[in-house]
């Protein structure tokens, strides 16, 4: 049995929502192909993508996401893959999220639904302890699922879906350079001060509270990030002048998509979000760095 998954991109923190919030950008992502034989063993995977992955099934990120899910599934499975369209890996847009939710989203419907969307997303994530040493599931999440999604906590694992507002549109923009999520990380502090977790947690709840409530205009104040951001936006030339032009077009927000180095805007109107796409290429142009974007509806 064959099927063929698109699974999107995603950006994940959402600003505040460091490691618990993420969203789903329309019109990029993944597209793979999945073959299932039940009964036999062995996973096979073809890169047709014209990216470059690793050429060792084993350090694909595809690879612990589905054994996660044969060994809950309990009976043998042989598995072929083809990869027919990729996110550029490195981008920050939830390259190795797709790839994993496509895979298992894929092979649960070739074995005819046997787990729930948040288990689904609990296998997914094994994928990205594989990129970046922690499982996290602000990228899988959304990808699994569709929408924007918190990700009450861990430990038990507790993800919610959120409403998307109607008229809410982003611009992405993914500059040539590289930022590893695992240097990304390595740069965060252990430890927060008293009075950034306050402002920290008033903005989680405000977002929160601004999707539930489609409230576009608390959505866009509330995406401050106190914690991450400022240790993160050295890897990004030019971060402070680009975000003061992109609020001036009428973003809603801006922030750095999951660990960078890719950024992203909101904005309540497709035009403004396209202008500020143009804006981002024009900014990081000038530094001589070559850049891709997107504008589309969340
Ligand atoms: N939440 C993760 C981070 C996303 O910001 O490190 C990157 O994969």
């Amino acid at each position: 049995k064959y099927i063929r998954v698109f699974a999107p991109g995603t950006v994940a923190n959402l600003g505040c929502g460091f490691d618990v919030m993420g969203l789903t950008l329309d019109g990029v992502g993944d597209l793979l192909e999945i073959g299932a034989e039940e009964g036999a063993e062995g996973l096979e995977i073809r890169n047709l993508s014209g990216m470059n992955l690793p050429e060792n099934v084993e350090d694909n990120v595809i690879t612990p996401a589905l054994r996660a899910m044969l060994a809950a599934y309990g009976r043998p499975v042989r598995i072929e893959i083809t990869m027919l369209k990729k996110i550029a890996p490195g981008s920050g847009i939830g390259s190795s999220a797709a790839s994993s939710a496509a895979a298992v989203y894929g092979l649960n419907e070739l074995l005819d639904r046997p787990f729930s969307g948040k288990e689904l997303v609990e296998f997914a994530m094994m994928g990205e302890a594989l990129i970046g040493g922690t499982p996290h599931a602000d990228n899988v999440g959304p990808a699994v699922l569709g929408g924007v999604v918190l990700i009450r906590g861990y430990e038990p694992f507790d993800i919610v879906r959120l409403p998307v507002p109607d008229n809410f549109f982003y611009a992405v923009a993914h500059p040539a350079i590289v930022v590893s999520t695992k240097d990304a990380r390595e740069v965060l502090p252990r430890e927060i001060p008293l009075s950034k977790a306050i402002t920290q947690w008033g903005n989680v709840g405000g977002l929160v509270a601004g999707f539930a409530l489609r409230d576009v205009a608390l959505i866009g104040r509330s995406m401050h990030d106190a914690v991450v951001e400022p240790y993160r936006k050295g890897f990004i030339p030019g971060y402070d002048e680009l975000k003061e032009l992109v609020l001036a077009e009428g973003a809603l927000a801006m922030n750095i998509a999951g660990s960078g180095p890719s950024v992203f805007a909101l904005a309540s109107d497709y035009e403004v979000a396209q202008r500020i796409a143009a804006q981002m290429k024009r900014h990081f142009q000038e530094r001589q760095i070559g850049c891709h974007t997107y504008a589309g509806r969340v």
